[in-house]
């Protein structure tokens, strides 16, 4: 729902949620929704997917809002085929060969992201790699044809709940919180898709899931990387201070609502603003002329708690 002047407004999330079947009309009208930075539930073969533009930064950050994620995960970007695949990551023979003989279907691979994919900072958690799945389903598919872009998608369900294999499960728990769900009956495998990372010549097991892959192996010592729980998620180089109100000396300064700084996450202090340009302004300060960080206080409520635990972070001694 959006204001006058386009601004979201955390206070009306609460929407009428229609669960349609799938059909042209429907994807019609999903089309036009993702077009205008909303949300979509859709069948997949694996669990339904909560898609969003992942061009639109804001349009990502309502996922977080919507699932009530209390961190930012980096998520799967699905595509239509390995050609368009191959315009937003790098794709080595490795990789290649995997998607050739896997895609469509439940296999998503990590590859090095291309810095001229357009893909927002908050798909990838500021990360230089990025999780790609050309999707089975045809429901998806037709999504993916339809609106031309890639979708970011997490599972839809809200946060901490059990994985949705059919349309009620999703309205169950993201009821009132989006505004449609493309029904296409239960899904087919009903398991998350198998996560490998093809980023540095050898191929690592990242999540178990529909499809064993022979060759990609847990890497040594490590147990396979929990969502929410990876080791890699992109850190500042530099210092950063929590709850700063103004810039100290040598300090690049984020600001946000009333606090102004170098650059502002939200001038206006809105929380789906601010969760967008996170990423973005955390590589702007990185690369500017001073040697610390500084962030303005985010209120601690909503998509502001998942801002914070991220700050938190990129806060603590390393
Ligand atoms: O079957 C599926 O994969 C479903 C359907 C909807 O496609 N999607 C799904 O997305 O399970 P999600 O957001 O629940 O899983 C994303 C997981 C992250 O938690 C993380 O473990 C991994 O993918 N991931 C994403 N980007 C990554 C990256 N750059 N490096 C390593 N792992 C990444
Ligand atoms: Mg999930």
């Amino acid at each position: 729902m959006l204001k006058p002047g386009g601004r979201y407004s955390p206070a009306a999330v609460a929407e009428t949620t229609r669960i349609l079947p799938y059909d042209a009309e429907t994807i019609a009208e999903a089309v036009r929704l993702i077009e205008s930075g909303h949300l979509v539930a859709v069948a997949t073969e694996t669990v339904y997917g909560l898609a969003a533009d992942a061009t639109n930064a804001e349009a990502v950050a309502r996922i977080y809002e919507a699932k009530g994620r209390p961190s930012f995960n980096p998520l799967i970007v699905h595509v239509p085929d390995l050609k368009t695949a191959e315009r937003i990551g790098e794709f080595g023979s490795g990789a290649r060969s995997l998607a050739q003989v896997h895609w469509p279907g439940p296999l998503t691979l990590v590859v090095p992201l291309r810095g001229d994919a357009g893909i927002a900072g908050l798909v990838t958690a500021g990360l230089s790699t990025i999780a790609i799945r050309v999707p089975a389903h045809p429901a998806m598919q037709a999504l993916l044809r339809a609106t031309d872009r890639p979708l970011a998608a997490p599972s839809a369900n809200a946060s901490g709940s059990i994985s949705p294999t059919k349309a009620e499960h999703v309205a169950k728990t993201l009821g009132g919180r989006i505004p449609l769900i493309i029904d296409a009956g239960p899904t087919e495998r009903g398991l998350e898709s198998t996560i490998v990372a093809a980023t540095d010549g050898r191929l690592r097991l990242l999540r178990r899931g529909p499809i064993e892959v022979a060759g990609a192996i847990e890497a040594a010592g490590t147990s396979i990387e929990a969502p929410g729980q990876l080791a890699s998620h992109y850190a500042p180089s530099k210092p950063l201070r929590l709850n700063a109100v103004e810039a100290q000396a040598d300090e690049f300064l984020i600001g946000f609502g009333e606090v102004d700084g170098a650059m502002s996450l939200s001038p206006s202090g809105t929380l789906v603003e601010a969760a967008a340009r996170l990423f973005e302004l955390l590589h702007a300060a990185d690369e500017s002329a001073e040697s610390r960080i500084a962030v303005a206080p985010v209120p601690d409520h909503g998509l502001g708690a998942a801002i914070n635990d991220r700050l938190r972070r990129a806060a603590a001694p390393r």
